[in-house]
């Protein structure tokens, strides 16, 4: 029997809420096909934070590098001010282990009320390639009420950036700055994964999202990276430029007939809960961060305090994300079985919907049911 380690980390707020239903969807699928999921729970988040002061231990990234992939609920809690927490644990775990890829695909599915409508031939289906290291993201940055030199260091997969930033103020005034910082070859490796990808999914463009106009240095950049790869290595695609404004604009008019999205990471970030709540809700957000070693997969959405404890928090993004794994994990059939119980369970629409989508359903009635349509996915045929 194989049996795979699998870090669970729950998090904060809706974390451990939705996880709970993730979990119980991949170890029935896991019965169902033969293998066996060890969780190997972390107890990060913000309660670790506020009795350690510190978001990870310095031994928390070997544990997790034994795991063969990680699930994780969501980071964040109104306790701690926004930033320590986030960067600490979640952005830390994407760096530490080169996770470029946050892979965010968005779907319609038949049942799903949506706010824009739908020609009845069409569907939306999205796949939102988000650069995971670079950008804004890098933490370059501080806040000054002096002209004081600030010192900066950045660890990433590809490199370490480290340097010291002196700017004179005329006059001096309370201020504070961020930069963002790509590499040719951050920028050309995500590239070519959103050039795959989309040549898999049999489509030939790929949607570069850009802001060049207004951020030249930047994005101007990935820009022709982008276009680079493209010339170079994936002649037979066309590569289609948008800026992040506009694209934002045409999906809300008209969120269907897209493809693979390639974005830099803040954009991605923004884009993907927009595509979110186009597609009927971010409890339905699932996505992956992938890199060469350790891949970490968890729900596009955040801990949502508003409704913590409530029974209110949707946990299919987070079951959606547990297949996303078993699929990375070579599980298909598992990964297949959770889809289908979701899809099924959503084409009959009404009131067995989840809250978030306009029915009564809990999140652990959401979580049993898909639990016992993958136990019996397949029997009826
Ligand atoms: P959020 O995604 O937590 O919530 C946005 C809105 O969507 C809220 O109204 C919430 O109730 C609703 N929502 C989110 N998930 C839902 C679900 N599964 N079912 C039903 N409704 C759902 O974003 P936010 O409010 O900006 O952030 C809250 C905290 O989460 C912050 O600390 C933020 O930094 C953190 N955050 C973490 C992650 C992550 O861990 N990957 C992602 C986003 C935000
Ligand atoms: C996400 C979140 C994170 C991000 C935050 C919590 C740092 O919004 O995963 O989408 O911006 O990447
Ligand atoms: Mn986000």
């Amino acid at each position: 029997m194989k049996i795979y380690d699998v870090g669970l980390l729950a998090g904060d707020g809706i974390g451990p809420e939705v996880t709970w239903e993730a979990r119980l969807a991949a170890n029935t699928a896991a019965e169902r096909f033969g293998f066996v999921i060890n969780w190997v729970k972390f107890p990060y988040g913000a309660e670790y934070y506020l009795k350690h002061g510190v978001g990870l231990p310095a031994s928390a990234f070997g544990e997790m590098a034994d795991c063969r992939a990680m699930l994780l609920g969501a980071i964040g809690d109104p306790r701690v001010p926004p930033g320590p927490l986030e960067q600490e644990i979640l952005l830390a775990l994407r760096f530490h282990f080169d996770q470029y890829v946050n892979l965010r695909p968005t779907r319609s599915y038949p049942g799903v009320p949506l706010p824009v409508a739908i020609p009845s031939a069409e569907a939306i289906d999205v796949v939102v390639v988000r650069e995971n290291t670079e950008d804004l993201y890098m933490g370059l940055g501080g806040r000054r009420a002096s002209s004081e030199k600030t010192s900066f260091s950045a660890r990433r997969g590809l490199y370490t950036l480290a340097g010291t930033l002196e700017l004179a103020m005329t006059p001096e005034r309370e201020s504070a700055f961020s930069f963002g910082f790509m590499s040719a070859a951050g920028v050309e490796r995500i590239a070519r994964y959103a050039f795959r990808l989309a040549r898999e999914r049999g489509e030939k463009h790929v949607w570069s999202v850009s802001k060049a106009n207004a951020v030249p240095h930047l994005y101007g950049f990935w820009d022709d990276v982008v276009s680079r790869v493209a010339r170079a290595e994936f002649p037979e695609m066309e590569l289609r430029r948008v800026n992040v404004d506009a694209a934002c604009y045409q999906l809300a008019r008209r969120p269907w007939g897209w493809g693979v999205l390639l974005c830099p990471n803040l954009f991605g970030d923004i884009v993907s809960d927009l595509l979110a709540g186009l597609s009927g809700g971010l409890g339905l957000a699932a996505a992956g961060n992938i890199g060469d070693g350790l891949s970490m997969f968890e729900p596009v959405h955040g801990s949502a305090p508003d409704i913590a404890g409530s029974g209110r928090a949707n946990p299919l993004a987070a079951i959606l994300s547990a297949a996303m794994m078993l699929r990375h994990l070579g599980e298909e059939n598992a990964a297949g079985a959770i889809e289908s119980a979701v899809q099924d369970y959503l084409a009959r629409g009404g009131p067995g919907l989840p809250l978030e989508l306009g029915g009564d359903a809990t999140t652990h009635e959401v979580g049993s049911k898909i639990a016992a349509a993958i136990h019996h996915h397949g029997n009826e045929k």
